[in-house]
């Protein structure tokens, strides 16, 4: 990463983002710009995230300086604090894998881009912050009409599904399909997706909580901590499904196997299972893969059904996915100016209350995408008991002062 360490912890910020001309001035005056970003400073709970400053990177070769206006939290972000991933840095490091910004300063032999660019950029980690040095060949330019919250919501999640449902799936028409954690940010995008073929039958799983706020993008909804969601589903459709995207693991893997009709295409795309408390649980992690069956190819060949896997950093960072993804993110952008995709921004938060955020997303009580605003100012705490007696006495305090001599 091309950040160099300052290191100076800052749990509130002034919410200021340092722009261009501060930058200029810090230059001149030979100190180095600063910024503000949200370091993970050893896995584990909410408590490990902190506010800090550190240098603003300068832009290599081939690189842009992108001025971050919202970046998207996913669930990977609460399994990378955790410590639930394989391949993430060594802490401590700044968190966050998506954004959207715009171009501050180019790096040597960039001509694609210029300032003022509007973009969409991913990165393997350190999005978090007022600003990140990234790749040009890791930035979507955004429409003009797109707002910076719309670019930050229409990343990953949405990359990610129109990949395993066109290219992975071969999702066509009349087909029927299964998607889990249906009201987050990926489940929405799978059900805006589908719209685009005839006569898709979608079928989910959320909490009850949000059934009422996605009932319209899904055929049937089902809470899997309810109700058997393999039987339900079998009900309605007894020969069972074409296509399941499954971002659980464990035991939803080989449910998910079983409701496959012949012919049919299950994606493992996630382990979510795996999270069940703040912190991470090996006992969890193991129990996890230790549920998953083996199936072996003679078995696929026998009953005429197929097991793929997604994993979209891997595609994009480590297996040369770039020019795959810069199609995609063209085609989502597209697919959005003419009302098609259309994000649900569940909220925002500051980057102060990073841990506030990936709580809600832990308490499954999200019902779209949650966004980290750089420039948004923390929300007022709620006085506790024990302030409010403080501030009485302080009160108090100062209806005694005439009393003091003069
Ligand atoms: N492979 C890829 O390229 C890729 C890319 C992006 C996302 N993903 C995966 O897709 C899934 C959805 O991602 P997202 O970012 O859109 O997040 P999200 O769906 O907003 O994630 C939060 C929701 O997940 C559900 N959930 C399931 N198991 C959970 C658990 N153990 N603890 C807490 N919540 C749990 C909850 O909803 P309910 O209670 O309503 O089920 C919760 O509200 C995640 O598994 C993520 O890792 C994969």
């Amino acid at each position: 990463m091309a950040t160099t360490e300052a290191n100076t912890e800052q749990t509130t910020g002034s919410g200021e983002p340092a722009d261009q001309t501060a930058a200029a001035d810090a230059t001149t005056k030979g100190t180095e710009p600063e910024m503000r970003a949200v370091v993970l400073q050893s896995f584990g709970g909410a408590n490990r995230v902190k506010v800090m400053k550190k240098t603003v990177p300068t832009p290599k070769d081939g690189e842009v300086l992108v001025r971050v206006k919202a970046c998207g939290l996913n669930f990977l972000d609460l399994m990378t604090r955790q410590g639930s991933v394989d391949d993430c840095p060594r802490t401590p490091f700044i968190l966050g894998t998506e954004c959207s910004g715009y171009i501050e300063a180019l790096g040597t032999g960039v001509e694609d881009l210029k300032v003022g660019d509007r973009v969409v950029a991913f990165q393997r980690s350190g999005t978090f912050a007022e600003a990140i040095a990234v790749p040009t060949k890791y930035v979507y330019e955004m429409p003009n009409k797109m707002t910076y919250e719309e670019g930050a919501a229409l990343g990953v999640c949405y990359a990610a599904a129109y990949m395993m449902l066109y290219e992975v799936a071969n999702l066509t028409k009349g087909k029927t399909l299964l998607v889990h954690s249906a009201g987050g940010n990926l489940g929405i995008a799978v059900s805006q997706l589908c719209k685009m073929v005839d006569e898709i039958k979608i079928f989910g799983t959320a909490s009850t909580a949000k059934h009422q706020a996605i009932n319209d993008k899904f055929d049937h909804l089902f809470d899997r901590t309810a109700c058997d969601y393999v039987e339900a589903i079998k009900k309605i459709e007894p020969k069972g499904l074409d296509i399941v995207l499954d971002c659980l693991c464990g035991e939803d893997t080989n449910r998910g196997y079983d409701l496959l009709k012949p012919m049919g295409k299950y994606v493992l795309y996630g382990i979510s299972n795996v999270v069940t408390g703040e912190t991470r649980s090996f006992f969890s992690y193991a129990r996890t893969w230790w549920n998953v069956d083996s199936v072996k190819p003679g078995k696929l060949w026998d009953e005429n059904k197929s097991m793929s896997g997604f994993q979209f950093y891997h595609f994009l960072f480590n297996q040369g996915g770039e020019e795959a993804v810069t199609t995609v993110m063209n085609e989502i952008f597209k697919l959005h100016t003419v009302n098609i995709l259309n994000p649900i921004i569940d909220s925002t938060y500051a980057f102060e209350e990073v841990g506030e955020a990936m709580l809600k997303m832990h308490d499954h009580k999200n019902v779209g995408k949650i966004l980290i605003i750089p420039e948004q100012e923390p929300k007022p705490k709620p006085v506790t008991v024990t302030e409010t007696a403080a501030s009485e006495a302080s009160s108090t305090d100062d209806v005694k002062e005439p009393d003091t001599p003069k």
